[in-house]
């Protein structure tokens, strides 16, 4: 089995030191020797990097979402907690010691950090055939679904393919989100997709972005009454082709004159427009709204906020939408949740947060007409997995990154000049050779 003395984890500035947001460092420390009574040692072979995560810089301190208080980060040389973080992602890796009822050699999918090893605690009360969590008793309880780590052998959707699990990899975190929120908008309200005839969606190029399209797509499929629906892609000049190609949208318009064109005459009588709003970028969204107004058209416009790719990197202060992510409040009975608004000169742009767990709650509750019992929803996501699996393997070209050095200066030249969305990244802190190597191999050693 592929062993190193060393430890290597990649570590980046948190906001707070003040330090090039772009900088990074790979630290090494040496391999864990010991583990603490109810921890497992993960030996972290693969994980996914996108746009997204460097977004997680930015968030990393923010109250709603303390990106840095999940993986501790070693001190030694330049490097501590107070002035780094380590960015989460998510990764498969093998258990490869155990002072728990988790087994050595079992494979587990979470969101890990990016290093070689890692240690985690696991809370016994939380161990099922499925899963088990990470006891991270300092945030809040929104931040749950991330403590868990998946046990690959008693998950339905885990297949051992290695392409597979780089798919995984990199739609698993937002697929979820984008088929749920389709779920909701779908059943949710009076009327089905309130009554909407045209769905609109910003930063189509994010994967978030086109798989909402692509749930959209799938059920206009398979209901006529939906014929004619037409989902907009709202893009970057330079993300246009790489959209058009996915061939997920209707149209794809890009940012700097999608009001001139004749699929955006919002006059129209025919039913409404939901805009999904994935860019999380105030001025499209005034502009937006600036056009529904002109054409008299107000009353047609749903706005949902589901992302943030406009987000740089240290530009917290600067992204007001971020607030709009903050979970509802406990004791919040409300069927729906909370929505916030936009300033759009005298106007506002109502934006209303999709909340999975909270919508997921209300599948779940048997008083509620939305009732979904647990081998039904395990159905509909096996099914919708195994078409993504299918339908989603030539949207994005998949490219894997090995060693810290690769690591290091990838990060770095993302944070300059950002990531084409044609690329799904998967990065190992593991030399080639040595990765390779562990493919399909069952790993039986102990520390
Ligand atoms: N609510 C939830 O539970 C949930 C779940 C998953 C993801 N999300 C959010 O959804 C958003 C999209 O995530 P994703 O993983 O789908 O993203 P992604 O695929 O990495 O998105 C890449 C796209 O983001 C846009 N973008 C804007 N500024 C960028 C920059 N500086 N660098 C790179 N890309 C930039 C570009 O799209 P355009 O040119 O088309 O604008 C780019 O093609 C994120 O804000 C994420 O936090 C939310």
């Amino acid at each position: 089995m592929p062993s190193s003395s060393s430890n290597f984890t990649l570590v980046v500035p948190r906001p707070s030191s003040g330090l090039d947001p772009t900088h990074s460092l790979v630290v090494e420390t040496p391999k864990p020797r010991e583990i603490p009574e109810g921890h497992v040692l993960i030996r972290v072979d693969r994980f996914g990097f996108s746009a997204n995560n460097i977004t997680y810089q930015a968030l990393g301190e923010a109250p709603n979402f303390r990106y840095f208080e999940f993986h501790y980060v070693p001190t030694t040389g330049v490097v501590s907690p107070k002035r780094y973080g380590a960015i989460p992602v998510w990764g498969f890796g093998y258990v490869i010691a155990s002072k728990s009822a988790i087994k050595v050699g079992e494979r587990v999918y979470g969101y890990f950090a990016p290093t070689r090893y890692l240690t985690v605690a696991v809370d016994p009360q939380s161990i099922t055939s499925y899963s088990f969590s990470i006891p991270r008793p300092h945030l809040p309880a929104d931040r749950r679904p991330y403590n868990q780590v998946t046990r690959c052998a008693g998950d339905p959707l885990y297949n051992p393919d290695p392409i597979k699990e780089d798919l995984s990899m990199l739609y698993r975190p937002l697929f979820w989100t984008s088929y749920w929120c389709e779920d909701w908008l779908f059943h949710g309200f009076e009327q089905k997709y309130h009554g909407a005839k045209h769905f609109l969606i910003s930063s189509a190029s994010a994967k978030t972005a086109f798989a909402l399209a692509y749930c959209y797509r799938r059920r206009i499929a398979t209901h006529s009454e939906l014929s004619g629906t037409k989902i907009i892609g709202l893009t970057s000049k330079k993300n246009l082709e790489f959209t058009r190609r996915l061939g997920l949208y209707d149209t794809v318009l890009e940012y700097g004159s999608f009001t001139e064109s004749l699929e955006m005459d919002v006059s129209r009588g025919d039913g409404n427009w939901v805009f999904t709003d994935v860019a999380g970028n105030d001025d499209l969204n005034r502009r937006i709204l600036k056009h529904f107004v002109a054409f008299n058209a107000r009353d047609k416009l749903i706005a949902i906020m589901l992302g943030v790719t406009n987000l740089q990197p240290n530009a917290v202060s600067e992204a007001s939408s971020i607030e709009l992510m903050s979970p509802p409040k406990a004791g919040d009975t409300s069927n729906l949740p909370p929505s916030t608004t936009v300033a759009a000169q005298d106007e506002k742009l109502k934006l209303e947060t999709f909340f999975t767990v909270e919508w997921l709650a209300q599948r779940r509750s048997k008083k509620g007409k939305h009732y979904l019992t647990v081998p039904q929803i395990a159905e509909m996501q096996g099914e919708a997995w195994g078409a993504l699996m299918q339908d989603g393997k030539d949207w994005v070209r998949l490219e894997r990154l090995y060693g810290p050095d690769n690591v290091r200066e990838e990060y770095e030249r993302i944070g300059r000049e950002g990531l084409g969305p044609e690329i799904g990244q998967i990065w190992s802190l593991w030399e080639k050779k040595q990765e390779t190597m562990l493919e399909g191999q069952k790993v039986t050693a102990n520390l």
